[in-house]
């Protein structure tokens, strides 16, 4: 094989007290592709990004980003890796500016190159107007736009959007989509949402979570396949649903 993978998760698993809230996964994510998890609340989404950014301890198993692993190389993960978290991370009481300004200086960029690719970003996001806003005075599209503006600032080959358009109106997560889908190719993407339509638009494979397990893993077309559905949706709520694993 040689296949390149962005992510390889090995038997990873996590425990809360008598919860298994991931229930020893495997999964390959091809370098470059964007990934999505999807399945209802509580399934294990979160805590599966969680520990693949360091964030939180595997209980047991591994998993190796660009082929790194998360128990014994966790600041090479941490330097090749970011994410834009379920909850934005930006500072509130900074303006638009001087979050992008903040985290290029927290990855070690120096003035020059900090102010480059604070300009780009702006740019790139179209922050032009809102960039001397406090964070805290943007709406959520906004917030939501600067948040993975600032993940990207790191130039990460490998990035974590978990629900990156929850509660956006419709054009605001069009936008997000268009922009999401311009990062395509560059970098790994994982990806987590519960619009259906959403992982239609932009996935090139899905993964479904149900109870800390992975149920099915293929493409679109695949899951549609599968369960004998025509549209993304049936085919979540016929998986999510039924019982056992669904092998693609
Ligand atoms: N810090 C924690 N302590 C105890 N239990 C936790 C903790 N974090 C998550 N859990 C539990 O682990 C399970 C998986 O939660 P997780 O947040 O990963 O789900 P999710 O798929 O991201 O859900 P959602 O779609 O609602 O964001 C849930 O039962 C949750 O209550
Ligand atoms: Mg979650």
């Amino acid at each position: 094989m040689n296949e390149k993978y962005g992510i390889q998760i090995q038997n990873l698993r996590k425990e809360f007290g008598s919860k298994v809230a991931v229930n020893d996964i495997n999964i390959n994510i091809k370098e470059g592709q964007l990934f999505s998890m999807l399945g209802v609340n509580g399934a294990g989404k979160t805590t599966t990004i969680r520990m693949l950014m360091g964030l939180s301890k595997p209980t047991s198993g591994d998993a190796l980003v660009m082929g790194h692993s998360i128990l014994t190389e966790l600041s090479a993960v941490k330097q090749i890796s970011n994410f834009s978290p379920q909850e934005t991370s930006v500072a509130p009481n900074l303006t638009v500016r001087e979050n992008l300004e903040f985290f290029a200086k927290i990855y070690g960029a120096d003035k020059e190159k900090a102010s480059k690719l604070v300009e780009e970003m702006i740019e790139k996001f179209s922050l032009q107007e809102v960039e001397k806003s406090k964070a805290k005075t943007l709406s959520g599209g906004w917030q939501r736009k600067l948040s993975i503006a600032m993940a990207l600032i790191s130039s990460p080959k490998v990035l974590f959007l978990d629900e990156p358009t929850l509660g956006l109106d419709v054009l605001a997560r069009r936008e997000l989509w268009s922009i999401i889908e311009k990062l395509k190719g560059n970098m790994t993407i994982v990806l987590t949402t519960h619009y259906m339509e959403e992982a239609e638009q932009l996935s090139d494979e899905i993964a479904i979570m149900v109870n800390g397990e992975i149920k099915a893993h293929g493409t679109l077309e695949e899951m549609k396949r599968i369960t004998g559905k025509d549209n993304l949706e049936d085919a979540f709520v016929s998986i999510a649903e039924g019982s056992g694993k669904t092998e693609v």
